[in-house]
Order: structure tokens, then sequence, then C-alpha cells
């Protein structure tokens, strides 16, 4: 109610606030209004109406809007009421887990990174669109496309992995979801993979690097899902400023690649300057004008030291947006009753299923049998609670009455089975209790406090510390909870919920059993009971490699000027060194086992270009209905540049009834199989022999052939 009054109280004061154009008539009749019109020629017509002033204060949102969406302060970038220019329309508190602070709450990216599901992601990302236009948006800021090179990285849940390929193809279903409703904005462009430093650090790299690890995914958003727009990185590359960074954004952004949407910068803090971040490729500077106010803009127009034609490119890119997103033609009017649907409740369980990831299952402990189970034990002071991230802009607070935690989850899949628990193990009767049960279940979690997005500015308003980890262990006192448990029962399995991949070596070999839930969302409760008894087969594959311990790693640089990123990272790094990972990249374990047999590989021309298909049988052989993530991963044979032991380039997940068995087909580009000179600067395709390793991940390789072009 004082909400809505607020609002209403808002819209009038914001109204009032903005004022005309020094009494410039309003445009009528012109060609640019003709919605049947093409795009690019509306764009041209209208950029002849508008004065110079007009085309400046697109750039920026210059006045602050006082209203709410969706329950989180709303932004808006420049309109123009003379020539009828609607704004952008976004809200601060927004992002890959859900539309805003009081939509659906989804399982984070990382989880449904594990899902490895391209079509679940395009769904989820398609709910979380259009529950985002039922809150009013027109433009939408996610998804999150950083590679995790450390597990410690602060914002780890919300993108999907430590891998180019994987991430991109999970991209692009997000991207293509999102776009189905409004335009989306992947960020943050680029090399964003530190959060406390973030204002600051330096990364650098090689450019072999930077072409063949952390930017192809970025090159997908672009190219495949044809995204609306990309924003800025607030950490500087090879000594500047992301969005200021001619290379990044120039060069290869809107040159190579061709994209011709607009630029936007991360908020607060996420310019540095004036000339030449308008020269080097930002578009808009938000959430508020301050190196792009009309007057800075101007002095420098002035001066000479930013052309007229930079202008109009940055208004031709934003005005084109709007034009083909149909924003001229109107508010789309999306019901409020799409947010929180019954159907979006059960997408974010079925998304919750899919990235359950199983890493230790010894003796067949899970799943457990509610024929069997007679008294089960829950510990851990998390299990009762709702673990659904950070408390940083993609936070959402959907932990109303029907969400669920994992004891209800548990208790609700435990059938006649009685589930005592005990969120404190001080009490005698708690370890009596767990030795006499038939299995434990320790909840072990990691929160807003120990990971996530580091709003340095909000501190007082958001009490989340979040930011990177301060190590990659869990917290001190889940580990002496598992302690307890293992000492007192045979039967333990560990439940873990983090955004990222933990270090378990100092207990795992006293657990029977491991499950990954993630940050599972509003309905995780319920996947992971039913997970735990079988009801869903778990069929999540981590998308990082787990260390065995943080020294087996290379340097985080979390609160460093500047760090140097390596070519091989993540699983690269693992196999160029001969390093074993407590979990490799790919690793995820089900109630069911899968045969691979039959692998056939040749070239086949596709258009101008080649491919590799590679065609192989899976069988489920087990003795229930069970889904795999079968991974391609690419070798080179004398090539003559450093590669890594091997590269991931396709994936599938299929799901087979027992004994059931399908012929899959994997096709790889050659141009998936080039590597960056950096001397000659450009791509190269070595005609050399490729070996194609197929398996259930990057280290359990069941099949493997090879193939010269
Ligand atoms: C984050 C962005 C986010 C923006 C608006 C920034 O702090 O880095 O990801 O979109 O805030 O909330």
């Amino acid at each position: 109610m004082l909400n809505r009054f607020c609002s209403a109280l808002a819209k009038i004061f914001s109204s009032v606030l903005r004022i005309g154009h020094d009494g410039r008539e309003p445009v009528t009749g012109a060609a640019y209004q003709d919605r049947n019109w093409p795009v690019e020629e509306r764009v041209e017509d209208l950029l002849r109406h508008m004065k110079l002033d007009e085309k400046l204060e697109m750039m920026a949102a210059p006045k602050p809007i006082w209203s709410i969406m969706g329950g989180s302060k709303a932004f808006e970038t420049s309109e123009n009421r003379r020539l009828g220019i609607p704004p952008f329309r976004m809200c601060t508190m927004s992002g890959s887990r859900g539309a805003s602070l009081k939509a659906t709450a989804f399982p984070v990216a990382m989880a449904r990174g594990a899902s490895w599901d391209r079509d679940l992601e395009h769904r989820v990302h398609g709910a979380i669109g259009l529950e985002a236009t039922g809150f009013g948006m027109n433009l939408f800021l996610s998804p999150v496309l950083t590679i995790v090179r450390h597990p410690g990285m602060g914002r780890a849940q919300e993108t999907y992995g430590e891998d180019t390929f994987h991430l991109g193809e999970m991209g692009v279903s997000a991207i293509t979801g999102l776009q189905q409703h409004l335009p989306a904005q992947m960020k943050h462009y680029a090399l964003n993979s530190i959060e406390e430093n973030r204002y600051k650090i330096d990364i650098q790299l090689d450019e072999r690097t930077l072409r063949e690890i952390y930017l192809p995914h970025y090159r997908k958003g672009v190219e495949r899902a044809k995204v609306a727009s990309v924003m800025t990185a607030y950490n500087k590359v090879n000594g500047t400023y992301a969005s200021e960074n001619e290379h990044l954004l120039q060069d290869i952004l809107k040159g190579e690649w061709g994209f011709d949407g607009f630029v936007m910068s991360d908020w607060v803090d996420g310019v540095n300057s004036t000339v030449a971040a308008a020269n080097n490729g930002l578009d808009i500077e938000m959430p508020i004008a301050k190196h792009f106010r009309k007057a800075k803009l101007n002095k420098a127009f002035l001066a000479g030291e930013i052309s007229e034609a930079t202008i109009d490119d940055i208004n031709r890119r934003i005005l084109r947006r709007k034009f083909e997103w149909g924003h001229f033609d109107g508010v789309k009017d999306v019901p409020r009753s799409v947010v929180k649907s019954p159907e979006h409740r059960a997408l974010a369980l079925e998304a919750a299923r899919e990235s359950m990831t199983l890493l230790e299952n010894r003796n067949r402990t899970l799943p457990l049998d509610r024929n069997a189970i007679r008294h089960l034990v829950v510990v851990g002071p998390s299990a009762d609670k709702i673990r659904l991230g950070d408390l940083g802009s993609s936070q959402v607070r959907d932990d109303g009455p029907d969400a669920v935690s994992p004891l209800q989850g548990i208790r609700n899949a435990a059938g006649d089975a009685s589930v005592d628990y005990y969120a404190d193990l001080s009490p005698p009767r708690a370890q009596e209790a767990m030795s006499a049960a038939d299995a434990v279940v320790v909840i072990a979690s990691l929160g807003a406090y120990d990971e996530g997005e580091w709003i340095q500015q909000f501190k007082y308003i958001f009490p989340g510390r979040g930011g990177d980890r301060r190590d990659l262990s869990l917290r001190a006192e889940d580990v002496d909870v598992i302690r307890r448990a293992t000492a007192s029962s045979d039967k333990v399995i560990v439940v873990i919920q983090a955004g990222s991949a933990v270090t378990v070596a100092d207990w795992v070999d006293e657990a029977e059993a491991v499950l990954m839930a993630w940050y599972p969302g509003v309905k995780g409760g319920l996947a992971i009971g039913e997970t735990l008894f079988g009801d869903n087969n778990p069929s999540g594959k981590t998308p990082l490699s787990w260390p065995v311990s943080e020294a087996q790693l290379y340097e985080f640089g979390s609160r460093k000027p500047s760090v140097v990123y390596d070519f091989f990272q993540g699983y690269r790094y693992y196999d160029a060194r001969g390093l074993e990972p407590q979990y490799p990249f790919g690793h995820g374990l089900s109630y069911t086992s899968f045969e691979y047999s039959d692998l056939s590989v040749h070239v086949e021309l596709r258009g101008e270009g080649q491919t590799i298909a590679a065609a192989f049988a899976v069988k489920n052989s087990g003795s229930v209905f069970g889904k795999e993530v079968v991974q391609l991963y690419v070798g080179y044979v004398n090539s003559a540049a450093r590669r890594a032991v091997r590269d991931l380039r396709g994936f599938e997940k299929i799901g087979l009834q027992p004994g059931e068995s399908r012929r899959v087909t994997i096709e790889v580009p050659a141009d998936e199989l080039r590597y960056w000179d950096t001397e000659a600067g450009g791509w190269v395709f070595e005609e050399i022999e490729y070996r194609i390793d197929v398996g259930a991940s990057s280290r359990d390789i069941r099949l493997a052939a090879s193939l010269r072009f």
C-alpha cells in the first residue's frame, strides 16, 4: 500500500521534474513516426530531427526517477517528449536469478550451468524476461557471461562456469530466452572475474588468451543470439578501463563482431572519463550522468574532442534498438499475474532438479530407500533456512510461505520415516540420535556473508558482506557438524549449498555421499529431498573444477592492484600441469550407469565451411531412468601452438529409459579448432590431426578417435 502511494507520488514528482526542451515544437507527422518504415530509415530520419543537446542527453540517465519496479528501485535512461523518444526502463535489483526483488527466485545461474541444459536455460530466462515485462521493464540487465577463473570469485553464482564453450552455449540460450520478451544486456564485458577489487583491478593477459579463453562466449552472444546491448566491466584490461577500452569495444565488439547495438556502463563508478569513454565505444552511462553529463559532453564537443559523427553513431545504436523493440509504439501491457505464476514455480523446481550434482556416492548410499529408512536425522544450522544466494544486484527475496527449505523438502520426501532435526549438536541427545539413525544428512551452506557481489557504497543498507571468498572451505561450524556426524554415524550424506566449488578434502573420505545443490532457488528444498530419495535421478555436472586445496591453484589476486591471467585456466590448467583435481570439470554421478560405444568421426561440408561430425551411441545400462550429459573434447596432435590437452567443443543432455540406447551426433565447426596467432594478428586453422574425446567428464573419457583435415 505504502509502496503504491510512494510510486504514485513519485510519478507526479518526476513528471514535474521533466522540463521541456526550450519551447521547441513537438514533432508530428514525421517519417520516423510511421511504424511501417524500415528501422534504419526511421533512425536516420529521427537523427535529422534531433538537436545536438538532445543527442547528448540520450547518453545517460540525466534525472533520477522515483519509482519502484518489482520491489526494487527503477531507473530510466533519457526520454525526449518533443520527439517522442521513450526511455529504457530497468531496475537495480535484477539479474540471472530472477526479474527483481519480488520475482520468482530460480536456482542461481551456476546451478543452471550445472544442468548443461540449453533448452531449460532458454525457458528459465524466458520466464525471467516475462516477469520483468510484467513489472514494466523494457531492458534487462542479464546474463552474466564471465568466466570463473578461480572458484573464490564472489559473483561466481551469477554466471555459468569456467569454460568458454559451455558458457557461450548457456549464454546464447539465456539471451534468446530473454529476448522473447525484452532486450537483454550481457555483462560484464570483459574479464570481470574478481569482485573485491573490481573498480580498480587491472587484468593483464596476452592477446591469444583474450581471444581464445575470455571472449568467445561474448562473441556468440553477439553473432548467434543477437544480444541487444552490452554492459562494460568496472575493471581495467591491460591497463585501460573496460568502459574506455578501444580494443575491446571498438576493434573487437563493434568492429570485428559487427555489434550494432549499444554499450552501457556498469553502475556507479563504472565510467572513468568523458572523452576516452565516448570515443572508445561507451554509449550510455548509468545510473546517473556524471562523466556523460550534457555540459561535459558539450564542452568536449566544442573543443573538438568528440566529433558529431561519434555522437551520431552512439545515438544510432540507441535508437535502432528502441525502434527494433517497438518502444516507440507504446508500452507492452503484460499483466502482473505473470509474476510468480504457478508455471514459473514449477519451472524453478524443474531447474533445481536438473542442477543437482552428485559428487560422491560410496556403497550406493543414495538414493535412500524409503522402505528401509525408519529414522533419519538432519543436522546443520542452515537446514531449515532458505538460501537463495547473495545480497547483491541479482538478489531475489522470494522466501515467502511457499519457499521450501532443505529440511522441509527432506520431510516431504521421507514418507513414513521419522525425520529429526538438530541445528545445534551440543545436546548429548543429538549425538545419540545420529548414532541411532539409519542415515544422517548434513546440510552445509555458504550464504550472502561468505560470497557475492561486493557493493561497497551500500554496505550499510545491505547487511550481506559478500565479496570474494576468504578461503575455499565450508564454514567452520558446518565442518564441525560434518566431523561430529561422521564420528557418530557411518552413513553420512553431505548436501552443500554454495555458488561455486568448495574444498572438501579434509572431511570427504568420512562421508558416504556428497550432493552439490548450489543455491537451488525457491523450490530447491523439494529437489534436494526428491534427489536424496531417488524420485529425481541427479544429472548435474559441475561446470567448474574443484581443487583439492587452494594451494593447488594459481593466484586469485582478489586484493591486488593487478593480476596476470594465463592461457591455462580451469580444467586446462590441471591438465597442462598433470594435477588431479578433487572433482574434474564436467563430473557428476547418477543413480544409473551409461555405456558409450561406436564412435565414428568424419568431416562434412557445411555451406562455406567444414564441420567435424562425431556420432556415438549411449546406452542406459542401469535400472532407472536417467539423464547423461555427454561431452565432446578436442585434442591437437603436433600443433604449432601450445594447446590445451583438450578443449570442450560440444555437449548434449539426453534422457534414457533403462536399457534404452541412442545415437548422438555432435558437430564441431572447423572454426572452433583455430588458434589465435598473436604475431600474425589472426586466427589460424591447422591441417593437423585432431583427437576427438567423448566422455562423461573432462577426466572420464570413454571413447576416442582422430581425424585429419
Ligand atoms: C552490478 C551490475 C548491475 C548493476 C545494477 C552493479 O553493481 O555490477 O551487474 O546490473 O549494479 O544493479
